[in-house]
């Protein structure tokens, strides 16, 4: 048998800040996949319709612009020395931009655009056709690859991720008070699951992973376990 038969998608999807991408990035390291945080390709189109000034006041956004605008916005990810990965828009690296708290209140109506989801979904499917691969996101087990082998599913209460993105923040160096970013992660989460074009949802087939008592460690371990099982079936 071929190695690639062997080789899966595994779908992370869950509520804004509860840890997918950690757990995402960590279990494709361990097992040699590749990782694709959908959150920061809708973050590059935020920052792209910003910087052109497709966003006004009170988060409107004006959609036949975003709309044109998509064939110019290509995004790729690059490997950092360090081993992290980082975002590129159009060959710029916006790793750090696009977690700004001014981006974050914008891309809940970015990503809600019909367009914008068709054009990165068909973007996503590309990243996977080789299989292997670790995706996290909003709608990956239910709308990028409703087949993947295995979809995990993850939840913590708002407040706990919203103490998370404090910290991510901070260690950053962007201060940031705790009470926005309570009400920027409840906020995304009322705009995720309302929105008409694939909102946040669980698939029906996807494993629940509430993390708010567990180590990194613990974690981990759930994951390889839950990955050495769908590959031995
Ligand atoms: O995971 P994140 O917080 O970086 O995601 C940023 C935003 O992108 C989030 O508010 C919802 C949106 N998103 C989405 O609609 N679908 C995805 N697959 C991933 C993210």
């Amino acid at each position: 048998m071929d190695t690639n038969d062997k080789k899966i998608i595994i779908a992370i999807d869950g509520y804004s800040s509860s840890g997918k991408s950690t757990m995402a990035k960590s279990l494709a390291k361990a097992i040699g996949y590749k990782y694709v945080d959908t959150g920061a390709m809708y973050r590059a189109v935020t920052l792209y319709a910003m910087r052109h000034g497709m966003i006004g006041a009170n988060h409107t956004v004006n959609i036949p612009a975003i709309e044109e605008a998509l064939h110019k916005i290509d995004i790729t990810f690059t490997l950092m020395p360090d081993g992290t990965q980082h975002t590129l828009l159009n060959g710029e690296d916006v790793e750090n931009l696009i977690r700004q708290l001014d981006l974050s209140e914008n891309v809940s109506p970015v990503s809600a655009i019909p367009a914008v989801r068709q054009n990165l979904v068909r973007k996503q499917q590309d990243f996977g056709k080789e299989r292997g691969i670790v995706m996290d996101g909003r709608d990956i087990g239910t709308t990028v690859f409703p087949d993947a082998e295995l979809k995990i599913f993850v939840n913590a209460p708002a407040a706990t991720r919203a103490m998370r993105r404090v910290k991510e923040l901070q260690e950053k160096g962007v201060p940031v008070s705790y009470d926005k970013v309570l009400a920027n992660v409840v906020s995304r989460d009322r705009q995720d699951e309302t929105r008409a074009e694939s909102p946040l949802r669980r698939a029906e087939d996807a494993v629940d992973l509430d993390n708010s008592n567990l180590t990194l460690k613990e974690q981990d371990a759930i994951l390889i376990k839950l990955y050495n099982d769908r590959i031995s079936c």
